[in-house]
């Protein structure tokens, strides 16, 4: 099939590429000329796992191309996919400037049957608004006898995929969400997909609603859950529990299941923030409000403070002057992106108590240096941080932070403190190896 996808980002780089691999014509397109000029030279502008080899696979064997003209896009494309930015607008809810805005171009320029996909995530009600943006170019266009009605459909086609794995979630999909009232979209999206689930993984299709609240849903009930473990591990440090130990033994529950119960210092990322925030707001809107959505959205705020709340304590409040290492800036591992990224928070509070950052990570170090220039020091290895540093804070459980020599942080920190938000140490290794340690709703090591 000729497919064609709006926005090069993260999500639609994957999906453009994925796209290609199982032998579809993909064309990409970006308003950002410095990025597409890259992706015709063949450099992936971003880092996820897997994605570099499918890329240069494709684009070498001619299915793969990247172009700044969503003409060329609308003449060539049976399905436009719109990956396009969300981001949260002032009043907390989504900003939909873009897609409005690339649906009303796609208005002024579609000629033959085309399915227009929303592959954003967007507020229930999007893919009329979408859909009304179209024709409403297209009635300036028609006649209501050039049956312009039957020119385009809009589906709504939430991605699932996370950040880090995006590859492996997109070619294998847990499950692909279809929102259209159109048989003929369904059955093409559904001939589209149907490489990606041949292990028998369901295609849902359903109205167009039910299709964009299910995506608002399924990140708002993950941010919950990492909302309701960071409370249990703050709890457990105040009652002597160990929230590894309680993890454990809630997730052996089949009706709970083990993963996503993993306290730390707060979600971060493009979507948790956003979405939690903009369902909030749509709830508002509404005349409903989501309460518990209130209070995730609250303990997160707290969380993202928890590791700068337990360095003053060491500390005495007396940050001035001090020098901390940094493991860890991107919001998760194998990424690198930063956008609402825990670490974040805590570089801005020690900046501000007078303290020094010395920060390392595996692949995010340019973005954090674009953002924040000379505020704070960058190193290209995990153990030069270390040097003279007071202590070392991790923030992000990136594999190699996970079996270090102890001994050379011994002798490069200052004094062995070390304060983890990621849990990634044993405890009785930490006592054996003579650290201060102090996590996430564990004991402390002293
Ligand atoms: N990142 C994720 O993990 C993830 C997962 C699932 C869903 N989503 C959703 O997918 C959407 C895209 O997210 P992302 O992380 O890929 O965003 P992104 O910021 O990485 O990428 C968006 C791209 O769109 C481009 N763009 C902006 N306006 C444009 C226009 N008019 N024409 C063409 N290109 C334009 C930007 O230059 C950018 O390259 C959001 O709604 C997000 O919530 C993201």
């Amino acid at each position: 099939m000729n497919i064609a996808v709006i926005g090069t980002g993260y999500v639609g780089l994957v999906t453009g590429t994925c796209f290609a691999e199982t032998g579809n014509n993909v064309l990409c397109v970006d308003i950002d000329q410095k990025k597409v000029e890259m992706l015709k030279k063949g450099v992936v502008p971003i880092y996820e796992p897997g994605l570099e080899l499918l890329f240069q696979r494709n684009t070498k064997q001619g299915r793969l191309h990247f172009t700044t003209e969503l003409r060329e896009a609308v003449d060539i494309a049976e399905i436009i996919f719109l990956a396009l930015p969300t981001p949260p607008g002032e009043d907390g809810s989504a900003d939909l400037s873009y897609i409005l805005g690339v649906a009303k171009d796609l208005g002024k320029l579609i000629h033959s049957y085309t399915v227009i996909v929303d592959k954003s995530t967007v507020p229930v009600g999007t893919s009329e608004m979408v859909t009304s943006a179209i024709r409403t170019e297209l009635d300036k266009r028609f006649t209501p006898e050039d049956a312009a009605e039957g020119l385009f459909d809009v589906v709504s086609n939430p991605e699932f995929l996370r950040e880090g794995v995006a590859v492996e979630d997109f070619m294998k999909p847990d499950r692909v969400v279809i929102g259209t009232s159109s048989e003929r979209a369904a059955n093409k999206m559904k001939q589209l997909y149907e490489p990606f689930v041949r292990q028998g993984n369901p295609i849902y299709i359903m109205d167009e609603r039910s299709a964009e609240m299910t995506k608002y849903a399924a990140n708002s009930y993950l941010a919950t859950r990492i909302s309701f473990m960071n409370e249990i591990a703050n709890l457990c440090e105040a009652m002597g529990a160990d929230v590894d130990k309680v993890r454990i033994g809630m997730g052996s529950d089949n009706r709970i299941g083990k993963r996503f119960l993993f306290p730390g210092i707060g979600y971060g990322g493009s979507c948790f923030p956003k979405d939690v925030q903009a369902l909030a707001k749509t709830a508002e809107e509404h005349g409903y409000e989501f309460q518990i959505l209130k209070s995730v959205m609250k303990v997160n705020e707290k969380q993202k403070s928890r590791i700068y709340q337990k360095v003053y304590e060491f500390f005495r409040g007396d940050l001035k002057g001090k020098t901390f290492a940094l493991w860890g800036l991107a919001f998760k591992p194998n990424t690198d992106d930063i956008r609402e990224a825990p670490a974040l928070t805590i570089i801005e509070e020690l900046l501000e108590a007078g303290a020094k950052i010395r920060a390392f990570d595996p692949e995010a170090v340019e973005n954090v240096r674009t953002l924040l220039g000379t505020k704070i020091d960058y190193f290209q290895d995990q153990y030069e941080v270390l040097v003279d540093a007071d202590a070392l804070i991790i923030a992000t459980e990136w594999n190699v932070f996970r079996t270090p020599g102890f001994d050379v942080l011994r002798k490069l920190l200052r004094q062995p403190v070390i304060f983890d938000g990621r849990n990634l140490y044993d405890l009785h290794v930490m006592e054996s190896e003579g650290f201060y340690y102090n996590s996430i709703g564990r004991k402390t090591v002293k």
